[in-house]
């Protein structure tokens, strides 16, 4: 049977609304109200509406009244006070409630159909989803995050000023952005526990040495339910491509034993897998990049592999989203 709100008398509860959005069970035909515990139930003996708009509606004033009078005892029983027009206004809100909720829902088809999934709008997707109150962003460069309304204020970090930065990366094509602290975003040594909402990081952990030490940190500044924001290459799609994915074990080993440890081996291997060097050229392009102090991509990952090192290592965050977009992948944890 095709139903239709005509067909249904859906009473005190609104009953045919939230059938449609899958709250309840269909309604039949007849009149309905809510119980105090939310359950749909059919009302008692002779079907006489329960509100004076409906029972008045078009009926002579005796025969409202007589109605009326028999339907008090239901209405207290279900706390439906007769408010004249009270009912009527809930229904209006619920139906608009109900039309918005049914826009939205098609413009987000609409866009989604579209295809747009390329990473900036991922980024901003999961941002306006995520993101809300005081933040950090470190390392935002010449691409800072384009932050929601919800946002209320953004402090910008790197580990230079922006004249560095400047140098450093010459390549940079758009403005870059002039941080508010210089600060290693490893430490965030100038933040106190637990004083931001949310720390974005975006294509910066790759560049540290040791990622244990920089997610505990950036984790132990965020209040708890603050977010952690943090796009990173697909090292499937970038120059990364021919070089080893990071091993969850190099990750324990440069924490535990210092980034010390394995300075010189991720120097070799950018020198070797990114840029091509060969045989002698390897350790002669690594004691450059070492002397320069470059800090190149020091580790490797995709959304399986940065997921794995998640699950191996114990922070105080739980994963709310992990969403690849091809070039990179964004992970959003939540403190705990
Ligand atoms: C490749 S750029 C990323 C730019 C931009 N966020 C993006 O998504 O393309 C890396 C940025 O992280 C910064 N960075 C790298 N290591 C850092 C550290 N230990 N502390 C603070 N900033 C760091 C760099 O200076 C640079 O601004």
């Amino acid at each position: 049977m095709v139903m239709t709100a005509q067909s249904i008398d859906a009473g005190s509860g609104g009953e045919y609304g939230r059938y449609l959005e899958g709250k309840t069970r269909a309604p039949e035909r007849g009149s309905y109200y809510l119980t105090p515990e939310g359950e749909p139930q059919q009302a008692p003996g002779r079907c006489l509406g329960t509100t004076v708009g409906r029972a008045g509606r078009g009926r002579p004033l005796a025969q409202t009244k007589e109605i009326e009078a028999a339907r008090q005892p239901y209405n207290r029983a279900i706390g439906a006070h007769a408010v004249p027009g009270q009912h009527a206004v809930e229904r209006a809100e619920r139906r608009l409630r109900y039309l918005v909720w049914q826009v939205r829902r098609e413009l987000r088809d609409l866009l989604l159909r579209k295809g747009m999934t390329d990473s900036k709008t991922a980024r901003e997707d999961l941002a306006l989803r995520f993101l809300r109150g005081d933040g950090i962003e470190i390392g935002a460069l010449d691409y800072p995050l384009r932050l929601p309304r919800g946002v209320s204020s953004i402090r910008y970090v790197d580990y230079a000023d922006a004249e560095t930065l400047r140098a450093v990366h010459a390549t940079a094509t758009g403005n870059i952005v002039a941080p508010d602290v210089i600060d290693d975003g490893e430490r965030l040594s100038s933040f106190k526990d637990r004083s931001v909402d949310f720390v974005v990081a975006n294509h910066m952990l790759e560049h540290v040495e040791d990622p244990i030490e920089a997610l505990t940190n950036q984790l132990r500044v965020l209040k708890a339910g603050g977010i952690l924001f943090l796009a990173i290459p697909d090292g499937n799609h970038s120059f990364d491509r021919a070089r080893p994915k990071t091993s969850v074990e190099h990750l324990i080993r440069d924490h535990e034993n210092g980034a010390h440890a394995s300075r010189r081996q991720h120097y070799e291997e950018c020198a070797r897998w990114i840029e091509g060097h060969q045989g002698a050229g390897i350790a002669q392009r690594a004691d450059e990049m070492e002397g320069e102090e470059l800090r190149p991509h020091f580790h490797v990952w995709d959304a399986l592999t940065f997921g794995a090192f998640l699950a191996s290592v114990e922070l105080p965050a739980r994963l709310e989203a992990l969403q690849t977009t091809g070039d990179e992948f964004v992970a959003v944890l939540r403190k705990t």
